[in-house]
């Protein structure tokens, strides 16, 4: 997905809103869950949003997302985005890892394919990605009431 840093994208320094670039991530990762779901996915949890480099105003922005690991009905997405200034030169921003939970008619979860990878980076995705998945699960919350 590509993206050019508007004034309304930027703050007072000249540098891009990390909410903005945030959606942008958003963007990309459900486009990235929905092909390898064949539907609807949502946002379940975002993790390990790193702003490493500032984006400019006038920079086009590059993100790209892949599938990293699919489990019953949910996904690990990861996103890199890079920023290109005007002499063309592409340098690392951003990287983010999103969890999208495939849902049917009715907002329930349900079972998208298996991925299997295939070349070394994926699989090393793949593996990794077990790992932040038992991370992010116990840092999740049990549904129901919230305790007043
Ligand atoms: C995400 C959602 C569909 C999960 O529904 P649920 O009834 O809690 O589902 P379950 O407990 O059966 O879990 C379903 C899957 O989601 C995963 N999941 C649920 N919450 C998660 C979280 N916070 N982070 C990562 N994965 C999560 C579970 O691990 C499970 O994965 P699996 O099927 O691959 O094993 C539900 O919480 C929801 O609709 N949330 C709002 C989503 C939304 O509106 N997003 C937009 C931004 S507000």
């Amino acid at each position: 997905m590509t993206q050019l840093v508007l004034p309304s994208d930027a703050n007072a320094l000249g540098t891009a809103f990390g909410g903005r670039i945030m959606q942008w991530i958003d963007v990309a990762a459900a486009v990235a869950s929905r092909r390898h779901a064949g539907g609807v996915a949502v946002t379940a949890s975002i993790d390990s949003v790193h702003f490493d480099q500032p984006v400019h105003l006038g920079d086009i922005v590059v993100l790209r997302a892949s599938v990293n690991r699919a489990w019953r009905s949910s996904m690990e997405v990861g996103v890199r985005v890079e920023s290109e200034s005007d002499g063309g030169q592409r340098r690392h921003a951003v990287r983010a890892y999103l969890t999208f939970v495939a849902i049917d008619a009715q907002g329930r979860p349900r079972a998208v394919p298996t991925l299997v990878p295939e070349t070394e980076a994926e699989q090393r995705r793949f593996a990794e990605a077990e790992l932040r998945r038992v991370a992010r699960l116990s840092a999740r919350r049990p549904r129901g009431p919230v305790a007043g």
